[in-house]
C-alpha cells in the first residue's frame, strides 16, 4: 500500500513539474499613453493576437498610462528585464545613448506618413533598429501617432509669439534646438507631468499630436492650438534582448506574427484617432484652434533653419541624406 501512495506521490509530482514547465510566458508591456490612443490601442491588439496566436502560452499585461514606470524609468525597466516590451516615442531614445532616432523629430522632415513609412519601412529604419542591438534592445516595429500641434495660453502664429514661453518638450536634444530656434524655453518633463504642469502654470505650452492632447485633458488647460504640424511623433516598438533570445523559437515567430499584424492596425487607425481627437477639442470648446497659413509656416520653417544645421552636425549629414533620398525630396 505504501509503496502504491508514494508512487501516487511521484506521479502527481511529476505532472506539477509538467504544470509548471507550461507556466504562461509573460510578457510585460509598459507605456505612458492613455488605453484610447493609437499606441494604447495597438498594445491591446497585440496582447489578443499574441495570446490567440500563442495558444495561451504567453500572457501580455498592459500597464498604460504610466502606471508602473514613467519615460526615462521604463526605458531603464526594460534594461534591467523588469519589464519585456515597450513603445516609446522616437524622441526617448537619446538618453538611451541612441541619439540618431532624434532625426525624426527634426521639423518639416516629413510632409506626410507615406515619406515616413518610406524611411521606417527601408534600410534606414532597419539599421537604426539594429542599433539597439548593443544596448540589450531588439527593436520590434514602427508605430505612428501623428504629427504635433503646438499649444499654449496665447496664440502662437508667428515664432515671435513664441519668446520667453516655457513649453514641454521630450528628452530630445533636437527639440530643445527647435524650442530654442523659435523663441521659447524648452523644459524636459515625463508626459505624466504634463496636464498638472500646464494646470499649475509651470510650463506655459507644449507639443505632441491632438491624441495625446486630448486624453491627458491638456485642452482644458490650454487656450490656443496651432495646427502646425511642425514635427512628427512616432514610435519603436521595442523588447528587451535576453528575453527575446531566450523564447523557444515558435513562441517567438508567432510573437512576430502577432506584432505584424497589430503594427498593420496600429498605422490604419493613428490618423483617424488624431482627427476624431481633434473634433473632440474643438467640441469641448475650452481651446480656439487656428490652422497655420502658408505664410506663417514659411516664417516658422526660417526661424527653424539653425535645427537643421545642429542635427546634420551631430547625427551626420549621411542620415539626413539618406532619410531625403528615401523620401525622394
Ligand atoms: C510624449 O512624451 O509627449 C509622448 O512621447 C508620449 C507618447 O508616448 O506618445
Amino acid at each position: 500500500m505504501r509503496i502504491i501512495l508514494l508512487v501516487l506521490a511521484l506521479a502527481s509530482a511529476s505532472a506539477g513539474a509538467g504544470a509548471f514547465a507550461q507556466a504562461p510566458i509573460v510578457i510585460k508591456f509598459s507605456h505612458v499613453v492613455a488605453i484610447d490612443t493609437p499606441k494604447g490601442q495597438a498594445a491591446e491588439r497585440f496582447k489578443q493576437l499574441a495570446e490567440k496566436a500563442s495558444g495561451g502560452r504567453v500572457r501580455v499585461e498592459i500597464y498604460p498610462n504610466s502606471q508602473l514606470y514613467k519615460d526615462k524609468e521604463e526605458l531603464e525597466a526594460l534594461q534591467l528585464g523588469a519589464v519585456q516590451m515597450l513603445a516609446p516615442s522616437l524622441a526617448k531614445f537619446g538618453p538611451l545613448g541612441v541619439k540618431e532616432f532624434e532625426v525624426f523629430d527634426l521639423p518639416y522632415l516629413f510632409p506626410d506618413t507615406v515619406a515616413l513609412n518610406k524611411v521606417t519601412e527601408g534600410p534606414v529604419g532597419r539599421d537604426l533598429l539594429k542599433k539597439l542591438g548593443s544596448k540589450g534592445i531588439v527593436g520590434l516595429a514602427y508605430w505612428d501617432n501623428g504629427f504635433k500641434v503646438m499649444s499654449a495660453n496665447k496664440p502662437l502664429r508667428m515664432p515671435a509669439d513664441f519668446k520667453g514661453l516655457r513649453l514641454r518638450i521630450q528628452a530630445s536634444r533636437v527639440l530643445d534646438v527647435q524650442m530654442r530656434a523659435l523663441g521659447a524655453s524648452p523644459q524636459v518633463l515625463a508626459f505624466s507631468e504634463v496636464y498638472d504642469a500646464l494646470q499649475s502654470g509651470v510650463i506655459d505650452g507644449t507639443e505632441n499630436p491632438p491624441s495625446n492632447l486630448y486624453t491627458q485633458h491638456m485642452h482644458l488647460v490650454q487656450k490656443y492650438l496651432t495646427v502646425s504640424r511642425h514635427g512628427y511623433l512616432g514610435y519603436a516598438v521595442i523588447v528587451n534582448k535576453k528575453f527575446w533570445d531566450g523564447l523557444p523559437g515558435g513562441i517567438r515567430s508567432s510573437l512576430e506574427q502577432a506584432m505584424r499584424e497589430a503594427t498593420t492596425y496600429e498605422k490604419a487607425i493613428a490618423q483617424r484617432d488624431n482627427d476624431l481627437a481633434m473634433e473632440a477639442i474643438r467640441k469641448a470648446g475650452k481651446t480656439d484652434i487656428h490652422v497655420q497659413t502658408a505664410q506663417e509656416q514659411a516664417a516658422w520653417r526660417e526661424a527653424l533653419k539653425p535645427v537643421q544645421a545642429d542635427v546634420q552636425r551631430r547625427l551626420g549629414k549621411d542620415l539626413i541624406e539618406a532619410i531625403h533620398e528615401a523620401t525622394g525630396r
